[in-house]
């Protein structure tokens, strides 16, 4: 946080303006309208809210299928599980870890689902010319989850504009952070008053408290707003810092056989919202564990990417769709290791980080 969240938030103090909305979650909106390229967003109280409010506005219910890839953050596949609908989980591309076009395909032809929410896995944007034109053609809506991918871009696109919506979060560890967030944007005015009214509690437009339908408490405050604006304002820093650190890694650890990063796509750019490789034991004959281990020995905290949702005790039994005969999102994470890329990570303690990585892998 700096100066000009600060200020941003003593303003909201002073106006009094707290809660549930008020003049800054307005200018938040229109301000990440902008930034995106997109023609309206809510507010909300998180990346998961948002991801089961555009389920809701896409129509989503009991039953229905909706696909993802299995390799995200559980909030992904959750969401779907609050609608009561199907899960079916997607494998990655072995290059660039997001969903795997061809698996993509298959499920569609197999399945028929209703809708298909991508993930930007890590910043890096999913190939959406290719993932707009399946899905139109086979009538799948598409609900964007950029929730680690604000500052990516896709060709000369945002993420978190594509499909019919796409989701944020400014959770804690995301490149930019409200405390607790989220926001849902859309071309579709219809979709955004929709999500600012059932986020809201469906409370109808009375006097008194009337509810035709069931709504929920995901506003997002204008306090939390006023910090968010702050946050927006120095964006492209906060992109240039991860970019860097990624850069330094890379160079830093360019001579090692093994060590594999997420190959960046050629249709992007990625925020790099934290850096990750693969790291391959049989030839650095050093497992990504045991440098796991190394660095919390140091108090420096890595970890494993994201363990696969058709590898989850809470998903066993739900289908799982792979191109191949490999499954590429569990080779992901059995290998796969996210080192510490938080904006603010000095040159000093990235230097620690490098030299005992370094030292394991010389060992
Ligand atoms: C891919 C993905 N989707 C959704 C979310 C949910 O966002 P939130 O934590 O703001 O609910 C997160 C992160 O937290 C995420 O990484």
């Amino acid at each position: 946080m700096g100066a000009k969240e600060r200020n941003l938030l003593t303003n909201a103090f002073d106006s009094n303006w707290i809660a549930p909305l008020g003049p800054h979650v307005d200018k938040f909106e229109y301000e990440m309208a902008e930034y995106l390229g997109v023609k309206h967003t809510a507010a909300l109280s998180s990346g998961s809210s948002a991801l089961h409010l555009a389920l809701i506005i896409a129509g989503i219910k009991e039953g229905d299928k909706v696909l993802c890839p299995s390799l995200t953050f559980a909030a992904t596949a959750n969401a779907i599980m609050y609608q009561k609908a199907q899960p079916i989980f997607l494998d990655s591309n072995p290059d660039t870890w997001v969903v795997c076009f061809n698996a993509l395909e298959k499920a569609i032809k197999k399945h028929k689902p209703k809708a298909f929410i991508p993930v930007d896995l890590y910043g890096q944007s999913c190939d959406y010319d290719a993932i707009m034109t399946l899905c139109n053609q086979h009538n799948v809506i598409v609900i964007e989850d950029a929730a680690e991918a604000l500052g990516a871009d896709y060709k000369d696109k945002k993420c978190g504009s594509f499909g019919e919506m796409g989701i944020l979060s400014f959770n804690g560890n995301k490149i930019i952070t409200t405390s607790g967030g989220g926001m849902l944007a859309s071309n579709n005015e219809e979709h955004i008053k929709k999500a600012q009214f059932l986020s809201t509690q469906a409370r109808e437009p009375l006097v008194h408290y009337e509810h035709k339908e069931l709504g929920y408490n995901y506003r997002m405050s204008n306090l939390l707003a006023a910090v968010g604006r702050g946050q927006l304002e120095v964006i492209e820093d906060r992109v240039s810092a991860r970019r860097s650190i990624f850069n330094r890694y890379e160079k830093a650890f360019s001579r090692i056989d093994g060590f594999t990063f997420m190959q960046k796509a050629d249709y992007g750019k990625s925020n790099r919202w934290l850096t990750t490789l693969t790291v391959d034991e049989k030839i650095t004959r050093i497992s990504r564990t045991q440098i796991i281990n190394a660095l919390e020995k140091d108090d420096i905290e890595a970890r494993p990417v994201w363990k696969p949702m058709h590898l989850q005790p809470y998903y066993k039994g739900y289908e799982y769709v792979m191109a191949v005969d490999e499954d590429v999102s569990k080779k992901l994470f059995y290998d796969g290791l996210c080192l510490p890329s938080g904006s603010s990570l000095s040159e000093i303690d990235q230097n620690r980080i490098i030299d005992i990585i370094l030292n394991c892998v010389d060992e």
